[in-house]
Protein backbone atom coordinates (compact mmCIF):
# COMPACT_ATOMS: atom_id res chain seq x y z
CA UNK A 1 0.00 0.00 0.00
CA UNK A 2 1.53 3.43 -0.98
CA UNK A 3 1.97 6.45 1.86
CA UNK A 4 -1.06 8.30 0.58
CA UNK A 5 -3.53 4.96 1.18
CA UNK A 6 -1.86 4.55 4.74
CA UNK A 7 -3.43 8.05 5.38
CA UNK A 8 -6.48 7.26 4.52
CA UNK A 9 -6.93 4.18 6.24
CA UNK A 10 -5.27 5.68 9.76
CA UNK A 11 -7.70 7.33 11.83
CA UNK A 12 -8.20 7.93 16.00
CA UNK A 13 -8.99 4.94 17.52
CA UNK A 14 -11.27 5.53 20.53
CA UNK A 15 -11.41 1.37 21.54
CA UNK A 16 -8.72 -1.32 21.76
CA UNK A 17 -8.46 -4.69 21.42
CA UNK A 18 -6.92 -5.18 25.11
CA UNK A 19 -5.14 -8.70 23.47
CA UNK A 20 -3.08 -7.30 20.39
CA UNK A 21 0.46 -6.23 22.03
CA UNK A 22 2.99 -4.50 19.61
CA UNK A 23 5.92 -6.36 19.24
CA UNK A 24 9.26 -5.37 20.36
CA UNK A 25 11.09 -4.58 17.48
CA UNK A 26 8.22 -2.34 16.40
CA UNK A 27 8.83 -0.51 19.82
CA UNK A 28 12.32 0.10 19.09
CA UNK A 29 11.71 1.46 15.70
CA UNK A 30 9.47 3.78 16.78
CA UNK A 31 11.83 5.10 19.40
CA UNK A 32 14.46 5.48 17.04
CA UNK A 33 11.76 7.22 14.77
CA UNK A 34 10.82 10.05 17.38
CA UNK A 35 14.14 10.59 18.01
CA UNK A 36 14.89 11.16 14.91
CA UNK A 37 12.14 13.85 14.83
CA UNK A 38 12.91 17.55 13.47
CA UNK A 39 13.00 20.48 15.09
CA UNK A 40 13.52 24.26 14.99
CA UNK A 41 17.36 24.80 15.00
CA UNK A 42 17.34 21.21 16.12
CA UNK A 43 16.62 22.09 19.44
CA UNK A 44 14.30 19.11 20.87
CA UNK A 45 13.30 19.91 23.83
CA UNK A 46 11.82 17.09 24.40
CA UNK A 47 11.07 13.85 26.19
CA UNK A 48 9.11 10.32 25.23
CA UNK A 49 8.31 8.15 28.14
CA UNK A 50 7.03 4.93 27.16
CA UNK A 51 4.64 3.23 29.41
CA UNK A 52 3.96 -0.09 29.12
CA UNK A 53 3.43 -1.77 32.30
CA UNK A 54 -0.16 -2.17 33.89
CA UNK A 55 -0.03 -0.63 36.83
CA UNK A 56 2.05 2.60 35.76
CA UNK A 57 -0.72 2.28 32.84
CA UNK A 58 -3.70 1.71 35.49
CA UNK A 59 -2.74 5.09 37.34
CA UNK A 60 -2.24 7.36 34.26
CA UNK A 61 -5.74 5.69 33.07
CA UNK A 62 -7.42 7.73 35.93
CA UNK A 63 -5.81 11.09 34.81
CA UNK A 64 -6.81 10.63 31.49
CA UNK A 65 -10.83 11.78 31.70
CA UNK A 66 -12.87 10.05 28.83
CA UNK A 67 -9.66 8.32 27.67
CA UNK A 68 -9.24 6.74 29.81
CA UNK A 69 -10.54 3.45 28.33
CA UNK A 70 -7.97 4.04 25.47
CA UNK A 71 -5.21 4.12 28.07
CA UNK A 72 -5.90 1.06 29.95
CA UNK A 73 -6.86 -1.12 26.68
CA UNK A 74 -3.47 0.16 24.75
CA UNK A 75 -0.61 -1.89 24.00
CA UNK A 76 1.97 1.18 25.16
CA UNK A 77 0.87 4.84 26.34
CA UNK A 78 3.55 7.35 25.11
CA UNK A 79 3.78 10.60 27.24
CA UNK A 80 5.02 13.82 24.94
CA UNK A 81 7.19 15.90 27.66
CA UNK A 82 8.59 19.35 26.97
CA UNK A 83 11.63 20.71 29.18
CA UNK A 84 9.79 22.41 31.91
CA UNK A 85 12.14 25.76 32.53
CA UNK A 86 13.54 27.95 29.54
CA UNK A 87 17.28 27.95 31.80
CA UNK A 88 17.27 24.47 31.04
CA UNK A 89 16.88 24.76 27.59
CA UNK A 90 19.25 27.28 26.98
CA UNK A 91 22.01 25.09 28.58
CA UNK A 92 20.83 22.17 26.82
CA UNK A 93 21.22 24.70 23.74
CA UNK A 94 24.70 25.58 24.64
CA UNK A 95 26.07 22.42 24.91
CA UNK A 96 24.76 20.76 21.99
CA UNK A 97 24.16 22.76 19.18
CA UNK A 98 26.47 24.97 16.74
CA UNK A 99 26.94 29.08 17.65
CA UNK A 100 24.70 29.81 14.60
CA UNK A 101 21.58 27.96 16.07
CA UNK A 102 22.02 28.90 19.57
CA UNK A 103 22.28 32.72 17.88
CA UNK A 104 19.54 32.10 16.35
CA UNK A 105 17.46 31.31 19.50
CA UNK A 106 18.88 34.34 21.55
CA UNK A 107 18.46 36.69 18.65
CA UNK A 108 15.05 35.80 17.11
CA UNK A 109 13.32 33.65 19.92
CA UNK A 110 14.44 34.49 23.36
CA UNK A 111 13.57 38.49 22.92
CA UNK A 112 9.96 37.63 22.39
CA UNK A 113 9.57 36.93 25.98
CA UNK A 114 8.88 33.86 28.48
CA UNK A 115 5.44 33.09 26.66
CA UNK A 116 6.24 32.96 23.49
CA UNK A 117 9.99 30.85 23.93
CA UNK A 118 7.70 28.55 26.17
CA UNK A 119 5.15 28.09 23.13
CA UNK A 120 7.91 27.87 21.00
CA UNK A 121 8.97 25.06 22.46
CA UNK A 122 6.03 23.37 22.96
CA UNK A 123 5.14 23.85 18.84
CA UNK A 124 8.23 21.46 18.50
CA UNK A 125 6.88 18.41 20.15
CA UNK A 126 4.01 18.97 18.39
CA UNK A 127 6.42 18.24 15.51
CA UNK A 128 7.01 15.42 16.71
CA UNK A 129 3.67 13.89 17.33
CA UNK A 130 2.83 14.43 13.39
CA UNK A 131 6.13 12.28 12.82
CA UNK A 132 4.83 9.65 15.32
CA UNK A 133 1.27 9.30 13.89
CA UNK A 134 2.51 9.10 10.07
CA UNK A 135 5.36 6.31 11.78
CA UNK A 136 2.36 4.42 13.00
CA UNK A 137 0.30 4.80 9.56
CA UNK A 138 3.15 3.43 7.80
CA UNK A 139 4.10 0.15 10.23
CA UNK A 140 0.38 -0.64 10.60
CA UNK A 141 -0.39 0.37 13.74
CA UNK A 142 -3.37 1.99 15.41
CA UNK A 143 -3.08 5.18 17.70
CA UNK A 144 -4.50 7.54 19.15
CA UNK A 145 -3.15 11.32 20.15
CA UNK A 146 -4.76 12.43 23.64
CA UNK A 147 -4.77 16.15 24.52
CA UNK A 148 -7.97 15.30 26.88
CA UNK A 149 -5.67 14.45 29.76
CA UNK A 150 -4.20 15.71 32.96
CA UNK A 151 -0.90 16.88 32.56
CA UNK A 152 -0.10 17.79 35.85
CA UNK A 153 -1.27 14.53 37.14
CA UNK A 154 0.62 12.50 34.93
CA UNK A 155 3.71 14.69 35.59
CA UNK A 156 3.12 13.43 39.58
CA UNK A 157 2.74 10.09 38.72
CA UNK A 158 5.81 10.10 36.31
CA UNK A 159 7.91 11.78 38.66
CA UNK A 160 8.78 14.08 35.86
CA UNK A 161 10.53 17.73 37.22
CA UNK A 162 12.82 19.01 34.69
CA UNK A 163 10.00 17.75 31.84
CA UNK A 164 6.22 18.38 31.96
CA UNK A 165 3.78 16.63 30.08
CA UNK A 166 1.53 18.18 27.27
CA UNK A 167 0.13 15.07 25.83
CA UNK A 168 -0.16 11.52 25.06
CA UNK A 169 -0.72 8.55 22.47
CA UNK A 170 -1.83 5.50 23.02
CA UNK A 171 -0.83 3.11 20.27
CA UNK A 172 -2.05 -0.77 19.57
CA UNK A 173 -4.41 -2.70 18.02
CA UNK A 174 -8.50 -1.80 17.52
CA UNK A 175 -10.92 -3.32 18.30
CA UNK A 176 -13.16 -5.07 15.39
CA UNK A 177 -15.90 -3.27 16.71
CA UNK A 178 -14.33 0.71 17.04
CA UNK A 179 -17.32 2.30 15.26
CA UNK A 180 -14.45 5.15 14.56
CA UNK A 181 -12.75 3.27 11.91
CA UNK A 182 -13.19 4.83 8.64
CA UNK A 183 -14.96 2.36 6.89
CA UNK A 184 -17.80 2.34 9.47
CA UNK A 185 -17.25 6.25 10.56
CA UNK A 186 -16.25 8.02 6.70
CA UNK A 187 -13.31 10.64 6.99
CA UNK A 188 -14.38 13.76 7.43
CA UNK A 189 -12.20 16.55 6.26
CA UNK A 190 -13.16 20.64 4.89
CA UNK A 191 -12.67 20.53 1.17
CA UNK A 192 -9.08 20.10 -0.34
CA UNK A 193 -10.08 23.32 -2.33
CA UNK A 194 -10.68 25.16 0.74
CA UNK A 195 -7.22 24.26 2.42
CA UNK A 196 -5.07 23.71 -0.23
CA UNK A 197 -4.20 26.76 -2.60
CA UNK A 198 -1.87 27.09 -5.77
CA UNK A 199 -0.82 30.46 -5.69
C1 LIG B 1 -3.27 17.12 19.31
C2 LIG B 1 -4.45 16.22 19.24
C3 LIG B 1 -5.18 15.92 20.38
C4 LIG B 1 -6.26 15.04 20.34
N1 LIG B 1 -6.88 14.67 21.51
C5 LIG B 1 -7.80 13.65 21.47
C6 LIG B 1 -8.31 13.08 22.67
O1 LIG B 1 -7.97 13.50 23.78
N2 LIG B 1 -9.16 12.03 22.57
C7 LIG B 1 -9.56 11.53 21.36
O2 LIG B 1 -10.34 10.56 21.32
N3 LIG B 1 -9.11 12.07 20.19
C8 LIG B 1 -8.23 13.10 20.22
N4 LIG B 1 -7.72 13.61 19.04
C9 LIG B 1 -8.17 13.06 17.75
C10 LIG B 1 -8.85 14.07 16.82
O3 LIG B 1 -10.14 14.35 17.25
C11 LIG B 1 -8.80 13.47 15.40
O4 LIG B 1 -7.47 13.40 14.98
C12 LIG B 1 -9.60 14.27 14.36
O5 LIG B 1 -10.97 14.32 14.70
C13 LIG B 1 -9.44 13.67 12.96
O6 LIG B 1 -9.87 12.32 12.96
P1 LIG B 1 -8.90 11.10 12.56
O7 LIG B 1 -7.65 11.22 13.40
O8 LIG B 1 -9.69 9.88 12.90
O9 LIG B 1 -8.59 11.21 11.10
C14 LIG B 1 -6.66 14.51 19.09
C15 LIG B 1 -5.93 14.81 17.94
C16 LIG B 1 -4.83 15.63 18.00
C17 LIG B 1 -4.02 15.88 16.75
Amino acid sequence: MNFLDQMKKRYTVKKYNPNGKIGEEQISALKEILNLSPSSINSQPWNFIFVNGDILKKQLAEKSYFNKGKVLDSSHLIVFQVLRDTESFEKQIEENLPEGSINYYNTMVKPQGETAIQSWLAHQVYLSLGVLLSACAAMGIDSTPMEGIEPDGYDVILNSDKYKTLFAVAIGERDETDANQPELNPKSRLKAEKVIIEA
